[in-house]
């Protein structure tokens, strides 16, 4: 039986440390979705279309096309998602134990919620404090931000007037 799994995130901009849980997902599931979702906790700096634009970039120049299922879910639970889809895992990174109190009580709820399970996986040692807020910070403030998100997204945010 195939195993559909969900990688789930604001990505407000993805970034490499979201790439690497991206790709290594890809390599353990048979089918993999990739799925901006609106966080309510969180203002967002980009549109969510913008975000899944920068996905597909950063995806498809990663060599990743084909293998990931890219798109957004703005409206219920993610697991209604998951649900639709036939997916039985979440994919999350894990940087930290700050990461893991904040995981946590949402790995707990979608598992009671719909059977869904969530697999953390540990970063790259390079990506560990990679971070959206801080790539965000940075652009805002003028600095460089190439080591730490694909080209696609050094590009749009070096030609981007940002707020
Ligand atoms: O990248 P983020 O912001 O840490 O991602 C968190 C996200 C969007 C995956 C999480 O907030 C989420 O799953 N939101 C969907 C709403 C939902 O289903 N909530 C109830 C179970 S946690």
């Amino acid at each position: 039986m195939s195993t559909v799994a969900v990688v789930p995130g604001s990505f407000d901009p993805v970034t490499l440390g979201h790439l690497d849980v991206i790709e290594r997902a890809a390599g353990l599931f048979d089918e993999v979705h990739v799925v901006v979702v609106h966080n309510p906790g969180k203002e967002a700096m980009f549109p969510i279309a913008q975000r899944v634009t920068l996905l597909e970039q950063a995806i498809a120049q990663a060599g990743l096309k084909g293998k990931l299922v890219v798109t957004s879910w703005s409206v219920g639970l993610l697991v209604d998602y998951c649900t639709d889809v036939g997916a039985s895992v979440l994919v999350k990174g894990i940087r930290s134990q700050v990461d893991v109190a904040y995981e946590q009580p949402m790995a707990i709820v979608n598992r009671n919620l719909a059977g869904v399970e969530t697999v953390f996986l540990l970063p790259h040692p390079a990506n560990a404090h990679v971070s959206s807020s801080l790539v965000r910070q940075v652009a805002a403030l003028g600095g460089d931000v190439s080591p730490y998100v694909p080209p696609a997204v050094a590009d749009y945010l070096a030609k981007t007037e940002l707020p």
